[in-house]
């Protein structure tokens, strides 16, 4: 069955002191749970953040990756050095990356391929826009993003995958996808893997809701059947609320 995970994207924020100290924190408060609990602090940390988290059930992850393997790309960095100092779990396809970043539908397959060449989980984001919402374009919008970037995987792949739900209208913002809304998207997306795919692979696929989950309104996220956790970006910055995040589903 598919598993359920609470993942904190700490993008651009907290020094060094502040990520052991919350990874620490977030340790020490874990309730007893079979949810997946993952953080991702900011490249520069990650050896830190790996050795704060070692005796504790919380993986770390990596917010980004480059796509090669290697070579003369200025400023990035590849899989195999996140490998390297243990961590194996990537986001691709953060809303932000695609926003300020350009990154594209086939910038993000090459991604995604060279993190399951070397056997990393990847969690995958994709979301629509306001406009499209807006429009009744965002079922459509969902559907291009995964097919570009997804479905030339093989059934096998897809054990390394987990799909985020990020609507971008709902990111940051403090307005978040009422649970229908979430549970309506989810219900889409693992149907349409089930036609792509097929039932056993759509059913064992964790597709997780991120945008303005908060400890609030994390219960009424979580409690749809399609919504499997959540990625959560501003209040996975406090150990408090993330805490009370995870004991919500
Ligand atoms: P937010 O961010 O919870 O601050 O809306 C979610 C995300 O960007 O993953």
């Amino acid at each position: 069955m598919r598993k359920q995970i609470v993942a904190g994207n700490w993008k651009m924020n907290n020094n060094l002191q502040e990520t052991k100290e919350l990874i620490n924190d977030i340790a020490a408060h874990l309730p007893q749970t079979n949810t997946k609990v993952m953080v991702a602090p900011t490249f520069v940390y990650l050896q830190h953040a790996v050795a704060a988290a070692k005796d504790s059930p919380i993986e770390i992850i990596a917010q980004n990756m480059h796509f090669a393997a290697q070579g003369a790309y200025t400023g990035e960095i590849s899989s195999t050095m996140l490998q390297d100092i243990g961590v194996q779990t990537v986001i691709l396809g953060h809303s932000e990356r695609r926003a300020y970043f350009g990154e594209d539908a086939s910038l993000l397959r090459t991604k995604v391929d060279r993190a399951l060449e070397v056997n990393m989980q990847i969690v995958f984001c994709f979301g629509e826009e306001l406009e499209d919402r807006k429009a009744g374009n965002h079922f459509d919008v969902v559907q291009e993003q995964l097919s570009d970037a997804l479905f030339h995987l093989g059934e096998k792949a897809w054990e390394q995958i987990v799909l985020a739900y990020e609507p971008v209208w709902a990111i940051g913002t403090g307005e978040t996808a009422s649970g229908a809304q979430a549970q309506e998207m989810h219900a889409f997306v693992r149907n349409t893997l089930e036609q792509q795919y097929n039932g056993q692979l759509a059913a064992s696929t964790s597709i997780l809701y991120g945008g303005s989950v908060k400890p609030n309104n994390a219960a009424d996220l979580f409690s749809n059947p399609d919504v499997d956790g959540g990625l959560i970006g501003g209040a996975a910055l406090k150990a408090e609320d993330f805490i009370a995040i995870i004991k919500a589903i």
